[in-house]
Formats: structure tokens, sequence, C-alpha cells
């Protein structure tokens, strides 16, 4: 480019004209090409990241954690009524090929057909989880990007103790059978793209935030004085939209191929989870009466022996280690404060 010169600019955050480097935080970096005549012929903002499914519990997660870290993120959306520069309109189901805007190199793939019941009785959920899921990752890989597809540890059945990432699949209920059969059709595609090396698979164990069921109920009981009654036959291994929105970026940024998990440390009944934050909160322990969702009479889809991943290949490549149990209620705690104080 004949006469023209690059010029780098960096936004920045601190306390002082004399900055040290903890005290600034890069917010976003442009390069600005311009001819001699000062006109800017091209602007090249920092590579964005796209998060496909930016209205999911996953997804909101994820882009609060990147755009705190600096990064310019893009989400999709089907609510045409939210779109702006950074909301861009997708739908599985509309059949066109997502062209992916210029400077974007990486793409996470959060959205799904989640709901267990529409998975067990609508064909469609079938349709987007196995096909048409796989075939945007396809030609989001085909159009050059590294792309992490979320998955779920329902895929490994629940009756053995820490699958680890590469272990095999036993899925049983509907939503789990297809994010299996899905983690498969991506593998076949990516595989056949010869682009493994730009692909990987995170799957997450239950995600809780305070406004997860049975969270806002127990809180209120408790507020009351009144007992709660958790299900001691009802095992996971959470973890909080604030942990699991972190460890993906973390995976954003690093970009390593093959499968990873993010876990809780501890497979926990709903009684032991009630104790973490009852502890923590000095709750009177009488104010929980375990009781049993067979007790009561309620049908659970998914009701596993085990629900934590193995993480070791995770941890050992990213340095992302479990969720224990006391940060899962500090974390919830916390976000139930921020929720009362209106801050979040
Ligand atoms: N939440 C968990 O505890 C958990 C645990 C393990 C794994 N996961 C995995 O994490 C991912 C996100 O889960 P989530 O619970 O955060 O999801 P969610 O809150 O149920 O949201 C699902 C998102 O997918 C979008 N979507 C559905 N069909 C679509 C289509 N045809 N085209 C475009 N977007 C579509 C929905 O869009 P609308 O908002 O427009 O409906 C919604 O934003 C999923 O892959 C899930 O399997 C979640």
């Amino acid at each position: 480019m004949n006469g023209s010169a690059a010029i780098l600019l960096i936004a920045a955050f601190g306390t002082g004209p004399l900055l040290r480097r903890d005290q600034y935080r890069v917010l976003s970096v442009s390069i600005h090409v311009f001819r001699d005549d000062g006109i800017c012929i091209v602007t090249a903002d920092k590579p964005k990241i796209l998060i496909i499914g930016g209205d999911s519990l996953v997804g909101a997660s994820v882009i609060a954690a990147l755009k705190g870290r600096g990064h310019n993120v893009l989400a999709s959306t089907r609510r045409k009524d939210t779109l702006d520069p950074g909301r861009v309109f997708l739908d599985f189901e509309n059949g066109e090929t997502y062209r992916v805007p210029n400077g974007i190199e990486y793409a996470m793939v959060v959205a799904a057909a989640t709901d267990y019941d529409r998975c067990e009785t609508d064909p469609l959920a079938r349709v987007i989880n196995v096909e048409l899921i796989p075939k945007l990752v396809g030609s989001l890989i085909e159009q050059g990007l590294f792309v992490t597809f979320i998955s779920t540890n329902s895929v490994f059945g629940g009756e053995r103790p820490w699958p680890k990432e590469d272990d095999p699949h036993f899925p049983d209920i509907a939503y789990a059978r297809q994010k299996s059969e899905g983690e498969a059709a991506i593998r076949d595609i990516v595989g056949r793209l010869n682009a493994t090396d730009r692909l990987n698979i995170v799957r997450l164990t239950k995600i809780m935030n305070a406004g997860v069921s049975p969270l806002p109920a127990w809180f209120a009981s408790w507020q009351g004085g009144d007992p709660i009654e958790p299900f001691e036959d009802l095992i996971f291994a959470p973890l909080t939209v604030a942990f699991a929105g972190h460890a993906l970026a973390t995976i954003a940024e690093k970009r390593i191929p093959g499968n990873m998990h993010l876990s809780n440390a501890e497979n926990i009944s709903y009684v032991d989870f009630a104790h973490a934050l009852a502890r923590r909160l000095g709750i009177d322990p009488g104010l929980i009466k375990p009781t049993t969702s067979v007790a009561k009479g309620i049908n659970i889809a998914f009701k596993p022996r085990y629900s934590g991943l193995g993480m070791a290949r995770t941890t050992q490549l990213t340095g992302i280690k479990p969720l224990g149990v006391d940060q899962l209620a500090g974390d919830l705690i916390a976000d139930q404060k921020a929720r009362s104080e209106g801050i979040s």
C-alpha cells in the first residue's frame, strides 16, 4: 500500500497518567490504515468472537465474561427487535447458510433445543440438534473459524462416576441421545474437512444461578423462617453461571482442540447442596427437611447416579479446575444478594 501508514490505537482504563501494567485493562485494539492525505482506507478491529445463542443461560454467561476481559463479542439471537451492532439474527430453522462477518475467527455454538420434554416429543428438536447445528458448525469451519460446540454430561448416561473427556457415551433420554448424535455428526463433518485441529467440544454439568429452580423458593422459605424439602435422591455436580462463563471464556481464548469438561468437584444430592448454602448463610440446619422425589410423586426425566465429569485433560491443558461446593454456595449467595439489591 504505497504511501500509507498503519496506526495502532489502544483504549485503556487507568488511575493516573503514568500507569503500571496492573493499573490498566486493554478494552479494544483497532488498526487503521491511512492514506498520505489522511483518509482512513482500512479499519480492522480486533477479531471478534461469535457466540451462537446469545440469549441462552450459558451464552449470556460467556458473553459477560468475555466482555469483562475486553473482548469484542458478536452474539446471535432470534429476537429481531433486539438486533444492534453486537447482535445478529440467526435461526437454524430458516435454512440459510450463515455468512460470518469479516474479522471473526472463533465461534462458540451454545444454542440448541434444550427442553427435555420437547426433545422427547417434537421431531424438530432432533433435526435442530442432530442435523442443523452440525451443518452450521461445518459451515463455520469451512469459513475458516475455530469452533467450540457446547454439549452436556448427560451424554454419559450417569451410571459411571467421573467419565473422562474421551470416554464412550451411554445416553438415555432423548435430549442426551440428540446431543451425543450431534457431537458425532460434528466430528464426522469436521473430520471430512480435515479440520479437527479447529474444533473442541465442551461438556457441562448443570448450570445454576440464584434464579434457577429450586433456589428462589428455598431463599424465600428461609427468609420467612420456613423449612425447605430438598430431594435426597437427586444427584448433581452443579456449576454456577459465573464459573461457567469464565471457564468458557478461557477456553475461547486458548482454542485447544479435542474434548473438554467443566464440572463440580463433587457429586452432591440436593440435601448436601441445601446444607452447603445454609452453612454459608448461617441458616439453622433444622430448616432443611430431606425428602425424595419418589415420596413427593415427582417424575424426574434425568436422574443420574453420578453427574460429575472427569476434568483431568481439561485441567492439564487449560489450568481450569473443577468448581468446589463451597465456592458454588458462595457464588450463588452473592448472586442472590445482587438480585435482591437489583444489581444483576
Ligand atoms: N443449562 C444447563 O444446565 C446446561 C447443562 C449442560 C449443557 N448445557 C448446554 O448448554 C447449551 C446452552 O444451554 P442453556 O440451558 O443455556 O440454553 P437455553 O437457556 O435453554 O437457551 C437455548 C437457546 O437456544 C436458542 N435456540 C433454540 N432453537 C434455536 C434455533 N432454531 N435457532 C437459533 N437459536 C435457537 C434459543 O433461542 P430463543 O432464546 O430465541 O428461544 C435459546 O436462546 C446447550 O447446548 C445445552 O445443551 C446446558
